[in-house]
C-alpha cells in the first residue's frame, strides 16, 4: 500500500489514550490519517480531539466505520465480547483489523477471523504485542536460537494487580483477569516454546463482589488463577495471574536452563531489561531495557508496517492458540481435569541478525564527575 493508511478506532475507553499517542506519531510520520472513530457512549466524541489534538469524524454505530471507504483499517478496543464479532465484520467488508486482546471469546468466531483474513488478504493483528518488544527478542536469540542457557524445560511467569475500577464487563462472562493479563504470559511462553500439548489450572473467586464505576458489581468470573502448561517440548510452566495481586518485585518470566537461567524483569508488556545466569561463566550478568522507549501499543505499528509489505511476526494462529489455552484453562479450573489442546502455534519467524542483545540507550552516566572536570 502507498500513501497514508485511513484507520477507524472501535472503542475510546482507559486504553485509547495510550493508543492515540502513536496514532499521533504515526500520523506525524505520514503514514495514517483517522478516517472515523466509534464509541456506543456518545459523550467520549470529546475524547477524540482531546487526545488525537484533532478532530475526526464520530459515530456511535461500529457498523458506519466499517462501512465508511475511507477506512482501510480497523483498530477494536471495545470490551472484550464485542472484539470477535466486530473483527469479523471488518475483515468480511476487506478491512485491515489489529484487535486488542483476546481476538475473540470463544473458538469458533476466532476460526471464522482467521478464515476472513486468509481469505480477504487482509492484515490481522491480534494483542498483545510482547514478542515484539526488544528484551523479549534478545532473549528469544540468547535462549532460544542460541541456546546459551542450554534445553529449558522449566519457566514460570506472572501478571497480575488488584483489578480495574471501571468497566463493569471485565467481571462478566467474557472478562476476567486471564483475558485481560494472563494472556501476556501465555503469549510470551508460546512465543518460546511453541505449542502447549496440555492445560491444568486452579482459580477461584476471591472477591465476589467489588466496586466498579461507583456500584457494587457481582464477580461472575474466577479472578485467582494458577496455571500450569505442558509444552510439546516437555517443558512446563506456571502461570500466576489474577485480580488478586497488589505488587510484586519478582520476575515477569523466569527460564530455567541445562546451563543457566534468564529472568525477565519488569512485566512482559513493559520489561525492564533481564538477568541471566550462565554456568559457564558462574556470574549472573544484568541486561538493561533493549529499547526503554518500547510500547505495548507496538502491534499498530506493526499492522501499518504489515500493509506496507514488511514481514510479519504477530502471527493470527498464535493468538488463536493462546486464546484455547486460556478457554481450556478455565475448563480445566472447572472440572478438575487437565485439558489437552488442539490447536498447534508456528515459530515466529524473527530474523535472528536483525535482533539486538544490548540496550543501545544508556540510561546512566557511570562518570564519577571530579572538580576539575
Ligand atoms: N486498560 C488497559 O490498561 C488495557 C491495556 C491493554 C489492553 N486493554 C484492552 O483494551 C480493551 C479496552 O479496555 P479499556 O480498559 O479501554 O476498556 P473501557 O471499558 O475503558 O473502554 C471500552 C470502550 O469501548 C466502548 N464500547 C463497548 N462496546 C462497544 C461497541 N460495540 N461499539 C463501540 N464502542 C463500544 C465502551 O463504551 C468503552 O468506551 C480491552 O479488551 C482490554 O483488555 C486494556
Amino acid at each position: 500500500m502507498s500513501g497514508m493508511l485511513g484507520l477507524g478506532v472501535i472503542g475510546l475507553g482507559s486504553v485509547f489514550e495510550p493508543y492515540a499517542a502513536l496514532i499521533r506519531d504515526l500520523r506525524i510520520e505520514g503514514r495514517i490519517r483517522v478516517a472515523r472513530t466509534c464509541d456506543t457512549v456518545p459523550e467520549r466524541a470529546g475524547e477524540v480531539e482531546r487526545f488525537l489534538y484533532e478532530a475526526a469524524p464520530f459515530s456511535t454505530d461500529y457498523r458506519e466505520v466499517i462501512a465508511d471507504p475511507a477506512v482501510d483499517a480497523v483498530l477494536i478496543l471495545t470490551s472484550m465480547p464485542f472484539h470477535g464479532p466486530i473483527a469479523l465484520e471488518a475483515l468480511r467488508a476487506g478491512k485491515h483489523v489489529l484487535v486488542e486482546k483476546p481476538m475473540a471469546v470463544d473458538l469458533e468466531t476466532a476460526e471464522a477471523i482467521l478464515e476472513a483474513a486468509e481469505r480477504e488478504g487482509s492484515v490481522l493483528i491480534c494483542a498483545p504485542s510482547v514478542i515484539l518488544s526488544p528484551t523479549y527478542q534478545a532473549i528469544w536469540k540468547r535462549v532460544v536460537h542460541e541456546g546459551q542457557i542450554g534445553r529449558v524445560d522449566l519457566a514460570r511467569a506472572r501478571y497480575g494487580w488488584s483489578g480495574p475500577t471501571w468497566g463493569k464487563w471485565y467481571y462478566q462472562t467474557g472478562g476476567g483477569p486471564v483475558f485481560d493479563l494472563g494472556v501476556y504470559n501465555i503469549t510470551s511462553l508460546t512465543g518460546l516454546f511453541g505449542s502447549v500439548e496440555r492445560v491444568a489450572a486452579f482459580a477461584g473467586t476471591v472477591e465476589p463482589r467489588r466496586i466498579v464505576d461507583g456500584e457494587e458489581v457481582e464477580v461472575a468470573v474466577y479472578d485467582n488463577y494458577q496455571i500450569m502448561l505442558e509444552f510439546g517440548s516437555g517443558a512446563i510452566a506456571t502461570v500466576t495471574t489474577g485480580f488478586t495481586m497488589q505488587s510484586y518485585r519478582s520476575p515477569a518470566i523466569e527460564l530455567y536452563g541445562s546451563e543457566g537461567t534468564v529472568q525477565m524483569m519488569g512485566d512482559d508488556w513493559g520489561p525492564d531489561g533481564y538477568e541471566m545466569w550462565a554456568n559457564r561463566f558462574g556470574v549472573w550478568s544484568v541486561h538493561g531495557e533493549v529499547d526503554p522507549g518500547w510500547d505495548w501499543t507496538a502491534g499498530l505499528r506493526h499492522l501499518v508496517d504489515a500493509v506496507d509489505g514488511a514481514p510479519r511476526l504477530m502471527l493470527p494462529r498464535h493468538a488463536y492458540h493462546v486464546l484455547e489455552i486460556m478457554l481450556k484453562a478455565d475448563e480445566a479450573a472447572r472440572t478438575g481435569r487437565a485439558q489437552t489442546l488442539s490447536s498447534r502455534v508456528d515459530p515466529i519467524p524473527y530474523d535472528p541478525d536483525s535482533i539486538v542483545l544490548e540496550s543501545t540507550f544508556p540510561t546512566h552516566d557511570h562518570r564519577i564527575l571530579r572538580a576539575e572536570e
